[in-house]
């Protein structure tokens, strides 16, 4: 255990004394819906904003909405005395869709609830409350005097590419000089496994669209003669992709990427990592590998290829006999290091006209593959604050997911960059009946608190 100006039994007595604080903080956000995909919700998000903002000042700090041409970033400050080393954190605050009723969700997605220590709502654990975790924590070290300055990065469009967010860097950078980096949005192991990334794979989408007629044809009428949109659609995607295994077949597409040292995959299997644990947090039934190893590179490690949805005919009860004019295809390929969305797409686009020069290519978002150090002070100091405020040392891994901010906030502010995620594998991630719990919260608070106190000595 390294030293510390706090006592972990009195911060947990304190932590704990300001559970309804926290509850306050979370519900205020959760029951704020900023879906930042649905064009409905733009209102939302920005009132949510406005609502962090206002989090911010309650706690003795300032904030301000900088806008951009799609939603409003946050900057959120907690100032230390003149001179303190600055430590600022990143997290998103807009949210994924969800629906009561729809794709398994029991519950109204806006409205947060309490049971058993479990807080429930979109957005729960991805990602505000990690970032009313963070909030806290760096109230609770100000509160103690650790002479730290924090900034708060709250971004209102991560689950849609980060399309805003290099403009933004790119006018602020000069006010937002920072020493130190700090993402909240990411995944643990296991509970009681952290976990520190020193990757994220990046991420290309596109859809594929082919016209094949101008209206529905009656498939008696017609079948035989005119195309099928829809088949041809799958049989391009089937040209793209070996569904069993995996093996993306785009020529060209293995050129683009490096797998992980031997060393690495060593780490990786060492990180804890159970197959089996995985498979029930995330629900799935059967998976293209079981082997631990084969398991933890396929996820952090190797570039695929999903398709999300296929949009086209008849979806209603029975079988309508028609033949539909258009099809749509939503794909997207995990980027591994040095692969880039642009040169990914091109290939992809070379090779589907040749499989069918008809289907239409349509780039959406792209984020690059980020790979950081594994080692450093920063590293270090966030490993020593998950240890304290979690009696457990993470794990150095790669991640499977993207953030598009992770990139931008390298190229752009120059410091180094560490991840204290507080989210574990069962608050289900962009899934129905999402939910944060007290116990990653307050564990999360202190590990917060430490980590700001850590930075603060380096420069006195
Ligand atoms: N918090 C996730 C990223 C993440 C996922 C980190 C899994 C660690 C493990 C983030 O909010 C996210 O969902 N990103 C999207 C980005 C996309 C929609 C542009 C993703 O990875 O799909
Ligand atoms: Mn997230
Ligand atoms: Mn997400």
């Amino acid at each position: 255990m390294t030293s510390s100006r706090f006592d972990r039994q009195e911060l947990a007595r304190e932590i704990e004394s300001r559970r309804a604080e926290f509850v306050s903080v979370l519900s205020s956000l959760v029951n704020s819906p900023s879906v930042s995909m649905q064009p409905v919700h733009s209102a939302d998000c920005r009132r949510t904003a406005g609502i962090a903002a206002k989090l911010v000042e309650e706690r003795g700090g300032t904030a301000r909405l900088v806008e951009t041409d799609g939603n409003p970033v946050v900057v959120g400050e907690l100032s230390g005395p003149e001179g303190s080393p600055v430590v600022t954190i990143y997290n998103h605050l807009d949210v994924q869709p969800a629906a009561k009723g729809e794709d398994g969700w029991t519950r109204d997605p806006f409205v947060f609830a309490e049971e058993n220590g479990r807080f429930y709502g979109r957005g729960a654990t991805d990602d505000k409350g990690p970032a009313a975790t963070a909030l806290l924590g760096a109230s609770l070290a100000r509160e103690h005097g650790v002479p730290v300055t924090v900034r708060f990065l709250w971004e209102l469009e991560e689950e849609i590419g980060s399309a805003h967010f290099e403009s933004f860097l790119e006018r602020e950078k000069d006010r937002l000089a920072t020493d130190v980096i700090v993402v909240s949005d990411t995944m643990w192991i296991a509970p009681g496994k952290p976990a520190i990334p020193y990757g994220l794979r990046g991420l290309a989408t596109a859809l594929l669209v082919l016209e094949t007629a101008d209206k529905d044809a009656h498939s008696g009428v017609t079948g035989g003669v005119a195309r099928n949109p829809l088949a041809e659609i799958c049989e391009v995607i089937a040209g793209c992709l070996d569904a069993k295994s995996g093996r993306v077949k785009i020529e060209g597409f293995d050129r683009t990427w490096s797998p992980a040292s031997a060393e690495e995959l060593q780490g990786f299997l060492a990180s804890g990592f159970d197959v089996e644990t995985f498979r029930g947090s995330q629900g799935l039934r059967t998976m293209r590998a079981t082997d631990a190893a084969e398991v933890t590179e396929r996820l952090w490690a190797r570039p695929t290829m999903e398709v999300h949805g296929i949009r086209g005919g008849y979806q209603g009860d029975g079988v309508k006999t028609i033949v539909p004019p258009r099809a749509e295809a939503k794909v997207s390929f995990r980027l591994v290091p040095p692969q880039e969305p642009g040169p990914v797409i091109d290939l992809l686009r070379a090779h589907v006209h040749k499989l069918n020069p008809d289907v239409q290519v349509i780039p959406e978002h792209g984020i690059r593959a980020y790979l950081g150090q594994r080692e450093g002070p920063v590293g270090q100091a966030a490993s020593d604050a998950f240890e304290f405020g979690f009696g457990a040392r993470p794990a150095f891994i790669r991640e499977g997911g993207s953030i598009g901010a992770v990139l931008l906030m390298d190229e752009y502010l120059k410091a180094p960059i560490t991840f204290l995620g507080m989210s574990l594998p069962e608050h289900g991630y962009h899934g129905p009946d999402e939910y944060f719990d007290w116990g990653q919260a307050a564990g999360g608070m202190a590990t917060f608190a430490h980590f700001l106190d850590r930075v603060a000595s380096w420069k006195r």
